[in-house]
């Protein structure tokens, strides 16, 4: 056993020592989403990311609750999106219970799942095709051992990118992968229709970058990602990593003449950094044919969030 994986073991033993990982949440069935004009609705998918989910059953139930609360929409969602680092230390046995939980839910038929840097820091390629294996499953694409993938919901294109090689905490994008970004986003949004991106890790000086978090941009090709991004319209950029929770940082308008926009997801299991702080804090997007409405929720208990920056509406350009 190296030293690295001796100290995140003992860590992880600690940690499972304390009993507040272990409380389980209930869904309420009071408030299920309710979406602002269902008869004209377009599209629905609900984002969330930092699963950093232990070994731990209660960790493998509160994922559960998720879909249990997307399953009380009186409208069904047409998608979910998971911003990456799904494991805490990168353990086999931390993404059995993951996609345990993933298996078992029957109410997100297109699930959209991504690695972070939790997931690629220290058995990369294991990793990986663990994650990218269970894409193939769920989407029925080939994804021809990359890490990255687009992937068509009733005609809106979504576009996941992730780290191509094993990193402590940013990610490493090859030529290749900002290639197929740019054509995807050309092809997305080539009849005027919104691009959906997610990655785990923001783009630098957004969400409070560098202050809340020295080191927690994207990387290397942060500018060279970020340029290809702002190159077209409507582009949303869905991201994890920072557990910055719901406060002013939490959108960001990347461009505003081509309607750039980035939002940095709360963390899933445990309480975020700034503002309203809670665990199981996500945002749901919906999509119109002139705008999308980004909603803050706690799918973790079934509830509402309410208060400043959670609600985020943009018209389409
Ligand atoms: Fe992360």
């Amino acid at each position: 056993m190296s030293f690295k994986i001796f100290v995140t073991k003992y860590i992880a033993q600690f940690k499972a020592m304390n009993p507040k990982y272990d409380v389980i949440y209930e869904v309420s069935k009071e408030n299920p989403v309710r979406f602002e004009d269902a008869a004209n609705l377009k599209l629905s998918f609900a984002c969330m990311a930092d699963t950093h989910l232990p070994n731990r059953e209660s960790a493998e139930k509160n994922l559960g609750n998720f879909f249990e609360d997307l399953s009380n929409s009186e409208v069904p969602f047409d998608a979910a999106l998971m911003a990456g680092d799904i494991a805490d230390y990168g353990f086999k046995s931390e993404y059995k219970r993951f996609f345990r939980a993933l298996d078992k839910q029957q109410v997100i038929k297109n699930m959209l799942v991504t690695i972070g840097n939790h997931d690629a820091r220290a058995i990369y390629k294991r990793n990986t095709n663990i994650v990218m294996k269970k894409v193939e499953q769920y989407l029925g694409i080939d994804t021809k051992g990359k890490s990255y993938y687009s992937y068509d919901i009733k005609g809106y294109t979504f576009i996941v990118i992730a780290t191509e090689k094993r990193v402590l905490e940013k990610a490493h994008i090859t030529p290749e992968q900002i290639a197929f970004l740019d054509r995807e986003l050309a092809r997305g949004t080539k009849d005027g229709k919104p691009v959906f991106v997610m990655c785990h890790q923001p783009f630098a000086e957004t969400h409070g970058l560098p202050e809340v978090w020295k080191t927690g941009d994207m990387g290397e090709q942060n500018d060279e990602v970020r340029a290809v991004m702002e190159k077209y319209k409507n582009v949303f950029f869905i991201n994890g990593h920072l557990h910055g929770g719901v406060f002013e940082k939490t959108l960001e308008v990347l461009n505003e003449q081509q309607n750039v926009v980035s939002l940095s997801i709360p963390g899933y299991r445990k309480p975020n950094n700034f503002g309203f702080t809670d665990a199981g804090v996500g945002y749901y997007g919906e999509a119109y044919s002139d705008r999308i409405v980004f909603t803050a929720r706690n799918f973790l208990t079934g509830t509402p969030v309410t208060g400043d920056y959670t609600r985020f509406e943009f018209k389409f350009i």
